[in-house]
C-alpha cells in the first residue's frame, strides 16, 4: 500500500483557520474527491468534525483519543493503528490536519499538494516536506480566483543529472516496483528520449497511465511497443494492464491470459486476480491456496485448459 498525503496550502503554508478551510475552491474539492474516491482516507478528529460527515465511497479512518464509536468511520487511537486499518487498500490518503500531516510525513511516499496563491491568515500550517521529496508533476491554474498550482511530489533518491539509459531504466523499474508512478514516468521519459526502445516505451506508457496521464496516448505507445517486440512478456503485461485501465477489460484479460500461456509468472496472475477473474480451483474440496490447487492451476493455465 502506498501512503500519500493530500493537502491544500497557501503561499504562507496556511491550511486552515478557526476549524475551516480559508478558501472555497470547488475545482480543488472535485480533484480531492476524484483522487481519493474508492480509497481509504485518514484524518484527525477536528478535520472530520469540520467536514461533518464520513466521505462517501471511501473507507473513513479518524484519529482520536477522545471520540467514541461513530457510524461510517473507523476510529483509530494512533497513526499506526489508522494505517493498519487501511491495509489492503492500494493507496491511503492522509488528509490532515497539521499534527497528522507532521506525524505522517516521514511515513508517506507521495504528496498531492495544491498551492493556493496568496497570503492567508490561519492557525494551522502545512509542514515543510523533507528534501527527499521531489516534484514530479505540476499544473498551473493561474486564471482561477484564487489562482492555484497543483503539485505531485514523490519521495525519491534524486535522479542524477547525466544519468545514462541503463541507470534511468534501473531507477524507473525500482520506482514502478514501489508504485512511485510519477518518478517512474520521469525516468522512463528521460531514458526514452536518449534511446527509443520498445521496453522503455512500454514502461513509460504504463507509468503514464498510472500517474494520471492520457490513457489513450499511453495505450497507443504500449501497442506500438508490443508490435515492435511481441515476445517480450513485460511489454505484454504492461499492455494488458493499460487495456484494463483504458476500459477495454476483455482485450486486457485476453492479453494477460496469453501471457500466462507464454510462461508469464506471478505478475500476470496478480493482474488477473485484481480483475476478479480467478476461476474455481481445480480441486474444489481443497482451499485455493493448497499447493495441489496452486500447481494444478498453474499447469492448466499453461496448457490453456481453463476458460
Ligand atoms: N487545507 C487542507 O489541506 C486541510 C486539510 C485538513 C484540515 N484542514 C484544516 O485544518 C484544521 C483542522 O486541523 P487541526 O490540525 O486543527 O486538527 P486535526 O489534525 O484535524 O485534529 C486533531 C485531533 O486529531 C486527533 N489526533 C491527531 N493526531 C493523533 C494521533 N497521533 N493519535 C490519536 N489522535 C490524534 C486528536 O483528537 P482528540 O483530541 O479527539 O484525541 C487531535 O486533537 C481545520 O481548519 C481544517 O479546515 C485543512
Amino acid at each position: 500500500m502506498i501512503i500519500s498525503i493530500i493537502a491544500a496550502m497557501s503561499d504562507n503554508r496556511v491550511i486552515g483557520a478557526h476549524g475551516k478551510l480559508p478558501w472555497d475552491i470547488p475545482a480543488d474539492l472535485a480533484r480531492f474527491r476524484s483522487l481519493t474516491m474508492g480509497h481509504a482516507v485518514l484524518m484527525g478528529r477536528k478535520t472530520f468534525e469540520s467536514i461533518g460527515h464520513p466521505l462517501d465511497g471511501r473507507k473513513n479512518i479518524v484519529l482520536s483519543k477522545s471520540m467514541g464509536r461513530t457510524d461510517g468511520v473507523i476510529v483509530a487511537r494512533t497513526l499506526q493503528e489508522g494505517i493498519a486499518a487501511a491495509e489492503g487498500d492500494e493507496e491511503l490518503f492522509i488528509c490532515g490536519g497539521e499534527a497528522v500531516f507532521r506525524e505522517a510525513l516521514p511515513l508517506c511516499q507521495r504528496i498531492y499538494l495544491t498551492v493556493v496563491h496568496g497570503q492567508y491568515e490561519g492557525d494551522v500550517h502545512f509542514p515543510q516536506p523533507p528534501c527527499s521529496f521531489a516534484e514530479m508533476h505540476r499544473e498551473e491554474f493561474l486564471e482561477g480566483s484564487p489562482s492555484t498550482t497543483y503539485l505531485v511530489m514523490e519521495k525519491v533518491d534524486q535522479i542524477q543529472p547525466g544519468s545514462d539509459v541503463f541507470e534511468l531504466r534501473e531507477k524507473g523499474v525500482e520506482a514502478l516496483n514501489r508504485q512511485l508512478y510519477f518518478l517512474a514516468r520521469c525516468c522512463f521519459g528521460q531514458a526514452q528520449a536518449l534511446e527509443d526502445a520498445p521496453e522503455t516505451a512500454s514502461d513509460l506508457a504504463f507509468s503514464q497511465a498510472k500517474s494520471g496521464g492520457d490513457v489513450g496516448e499511453a495505450l497507443k505507445l504500449a501497442e506500438r511497443a508490443f508490435r515492435d517486440d511481441p515476445d517480450n512478456l513485460r511489454i505484454r503485461l504492461n499492455l494488458g494492464r493499460i487495456l484494463v485501465l483504458a476500459g477495454e477489460k476483455g482485450k486486457g484479460l485476453e492479453m494477460l491470459r496469453k501471457g500466462v500461456q507464454a510462461g508469464g509468472g506471478q505478475e500476470f496472475y496478480t493482474e488477473l486476480a485484481k480483475c476478479g477473474t480467478r476461476g474455481t480451483p481445480p480441486i474444489k474440496s481443497l482451499p485455493r491456496s493448497h499447493p495441489l490447487n496452486r500447481y494444478l492451476g498453474l499447469l492448466m493455465n499453461r496448457l490453456n485448459m481453463r476458460g
